[in-house]
């Protein structure tokens, strides 16, 4: 039978089969999957030459071409992470200025993995996803899952945190629910992007077990279980190629081992070198000559590596079409998958779905790092007047910081969120304290805000000191923002220590009150060295457009808190692997020194006490941990034991607590990180109440990678399993041997 007959009874079948609702039991040559690759047999059955090479490159700033000789439609890509990013002009980065094209900011990814539920993330996704098919697009620029390796990193915010089990966790179900509105989910930046400032000219120098334990587990999980249908090349360099074109990271293993069947999408501007694009696994190619994302205005798409030379290079005979159809069939599968799948809903934007999953999200996020004396939430029966301080409670933070702004309906500041909570009932004062970053239109995107202050820093100081003293409470917003040099891409931060003498305001306060909130608006870690003369800290992350609301909830008590860290904080930057060993954001080759010791690992290694440990968080009720129990002592290869722990409220009021699974190798015959990630439950409790909370340990979380037979190791010996309620705070503890 002719191919186009198969393919006319394939699609009648298939029509009727869908009808009646049979899909899930298609036969082989009906299951979408399979008939795709028929479709796209067909396709490129047809296409030219040319438009084989007008498919794997852009034609405008986030669009590539379709075959509209085929009916087949373009491709649009958006970022970002936290939100469907303003259209942009054609080839510009500046909004076009559109008005129908205001999205819900949701909370920066940061604050979604300090959630530690995968419910959170599948929320996410799905809402993320609807949004961006509202807006008819087709590839979601995100999620970043780049290891957090050092606080000065300008983009950990869109990053999910230092451990490789958390982000993989939480990776899964984002790409899955968006992938379920039929927009591809592009993972990025793969890999080891882990410094912004020399981002293009930086070249990790990492040892392939550091490589597979650490830098790539999330990706890899985003793949292989996710089933993520593109993924973002980044920026740097590794092993002397850009990771856009990088045999080792995309041929061999992204392809080769996880067996990505998806488009290799190169980061804007990312793509150097027309030879090693064609061999080195890169698909679709964007952003080239935007000289490092400054221009825009005349860029020439015919001049991509993968247009007009690549053209070139196949009718002199250096190639064949080989590589060109791997790529052009990939580019095709994405778009069966997305822009021509029929079966994709049709999504909605900024709808209250949404706003109230920016909500949850948001306020199941934040963390309660230090609570003395109860002094949160705070009680609106006794306090009668409450003093709100800092910028960061009145300032806009889903403008700015690069590819992740965005144009939102509305954002609830945490001054706003508070004075709508408390009502009558306490009276609000407000003082800016400092003045940080005034800016207030970006990329064309205006706030609205006017936040230019000329007044002097002793003006500012003495302002917040007279008003902190008439309060009950004072609750400070201070932190990061999304400045250059802050949390920001294309710069690292200069220093660990708060920005605009944060410091010197929060110690004059600390001086007139015992009863200071300082609520951390930022995604990295910052340095505190004024902690003992305040009585609480919060972590309160870029939470998108419900920021106020999900923050009062949280102060005031209507949420219990249930966040915890996704990375360390250190007391000083030397408390970092990565500083301390390593090096960081240099322009050409960056020793990973630290090897495997990231965030948690190192402290354990080096004794080194943090300021607030890795899945630390408080609550405002309490859990007591009993002792774990395990069903059986000795493990088989390849089996698996389960453990059960207990864990009772103990407080006056329900509450939700991360029950979180270290293993340690207590026998290892090569260097292993103390303890490691391996589960976590997170688990809801009336006051009063006790759960049995359980963990299935097989040999993937015994494993470490071993280097010389390339392959994943789970060595017979003595095993420790550790639970606890952060990387500092172990509860209970149990130990079994594998065979
Ligand atoms: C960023 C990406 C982003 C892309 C498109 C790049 O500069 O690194 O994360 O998706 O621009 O805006």
């Amino acid at each position: 039978m002719k191919t186009t007959v198969k393919l006319f009874m394939a699609i009648v079948a298939l029509s009727c089969a869908v009808a009646c609702g049979e899909k899930s039991s298609l036969p082989d040559y009906l299951n979408p999957e399979v008939y795709v690759e028929a479709r796209i047999d067909d396709a490129m059955s047809r296409m030219t030459l040319d438009e084989k090479i007008a498919i794997i490159h852009a034609q405008s700033k986030f669009s590539s071409a379709g075959v509209p000789r085929l009916g087949i439609p373009e491709l649009w890509t958006t970022d970002g992470p936290h939100g469907i990013r303003p259209e942009v002009l054609w080839d510009e980065w500046v909004q076009a200025g559109w008005t129908n094209d205001k999205c819900v900011a949701f909370p920066a990814l940061t604050a979604l993995a300090a959630t530690w539920n995968t419910d959170m993330a599948a929320l996410y996704g799905k809402s993320i996803g609807e949004e961006a098919r509202y807006r008819e697009k087709d590839v979601l620029l995100g999620p970043g899952v780049n290891i957090y390796r050092s606080p000065l990193n300008g983009r950990n915010f869109e990053y999910m945190g230092e451990d490789p089990y958390l982000a993989s966790r939480m990776v899964v179900p984002y790409v899955q629910g968006v992938q379920r509105n039929g927009v591809a989910a592009c993972v990025k930046h793969y890999a080891l992007n882990n410094s912004e400032t020399f981002r293009h000219t930086t070249e990790p120098v990492v040892d392939d077990r550091t490589l597979y334990e650490i830098y790539l587990p999330a990706f890899k999980a985003a793949v292989v279980e996710g089933g993520a249908w593109s993924i973002m090349g980044a920026y740097n360099l590794f092993r002397g190629e850009h990771a856009c074109h990088n045999d080792l990271l995309l041929n061999k293993i992204l392809k080769g081992e996880w067996g990505f069947d998806g488009a290799v999408i190169s980061d804007w501007g990312g793509t150097h070198d027309t030879r090693e694009a064609i061999t080195n696994g890169l698909d679709l190619e964007f952003g080239t000559w935007t000289d490092g994302l400054t221009m825009g205005k005349t860029n020439s798409y015919d001049l991509y590596h993968l247009a007009d030379a690549y053209k070139k290079l196949i009718e002199s005979g250096e190639y064949t079409t080989k590589e060109l159809d791997d790529k052009v069939r990939r580019v095709l599968r994405l778009m069966y998958r997305t822009s021509m799948n029929r079966d994709k809903p049709m999504g909605s934007l900024v709808s209250d779905e949404h706003i109230a999953a920016a909500y949850t999200i948001g306020a199941e996020g934040i963390v309660l790092l230090k609570n003395d004396n109860n002094i949160l939430p705070i009680n609106l029966e006794t306090t009668k007047t409450i003093a709100v301080i800092g910028e960061n409670a009145i300032k806009m933070m889903t403008i700015g910081g690069g590819s992740s702004s965005l144009k939102v309906k509305k954002e609830v500041s945490p001054l706003e969120g508070l004075r709508k909570r408390v009502g009558d009932s306490a009276e609000i004062l407000y003082a800016r304290g400092y003045v940080g970053d005034t800016t207030s239109v970006y990329k064309r995107v205006d706030s609205g805000q006017r936040l230019a202050d000329d007044r002097s820093e002793k003006e500012l100081i003495a302002e917040a000191v007279d008003v902190a003293k008439r309060a009950d409470v004072v609750l400070y917003f201070g932190g990061l923002n999304k400045a250059k040099r802050q949390d920001c891409e294309g710069t690292d931060r200069e220093s660990l220590g708060l920005p605009y003498s944060q410091d010197k305001l929060i110690a004059a306060l600390a001086e007139v009150t015992d009863r200071v909130v300082f609520v951390n608006i930022s995604g990295n870690a910052v340095a505190m060295p004024w902690i003992d003369s305040v009585p609480a800290i919060v972590q309160g992350w870029y939470l998108g457009s419900e920021a106020g609301n999900s923050l009062a909830a949280v102060l005031v008590g209507d949420v219990n808190p249930s966040g915890k860290l996704p990375f360390t904080f250190p007391v000083q930057l030397a408390d970092t692997g990565a500083h301390s060993m390593g090096q960081f954001s240099k322009d050409g080759e960056e020793y990973y020194g630290e090897g495997l010791l990231v965030g948690y690992r190192w402290n354990d290694a080096k004794d080194v006490a943090p300021l607030f440990a890795f899945g630390h968080g408080l609550s405002y009720t309490t859990f007591e941990y009993g002792e774990a129990k395990i069903n059986r002592t000795t493990m088989k290869q390849g089996g698996e034991v389960t453990i059960t722990v207990p864990v009772t409220n103990t407080g006056s009021r329900s509450g939700k607590e991360v029950v979180q699974l270290y293993i340690a190798d207590r026998e290892a015959s090569v260097m292993r990180p103390e303890k490691e990630l391996k589960g976590f439950v997170k688990v809801e409790l009336e006051a009063g109440q006790t759960k049995n909370v359980e963990f299935t340990v097989d040999s993937s979380a015994l494993s470490y990678f071993d280097d010389k037979s390339h392959s994943w190791v789970a060595e017979a010996g003595e095993f420790e399993a550790l639970i606890g309620a952060a990387a500092d705070d172990i509860r209970t503890s149990v130990l079994f041997n594998l065979k």
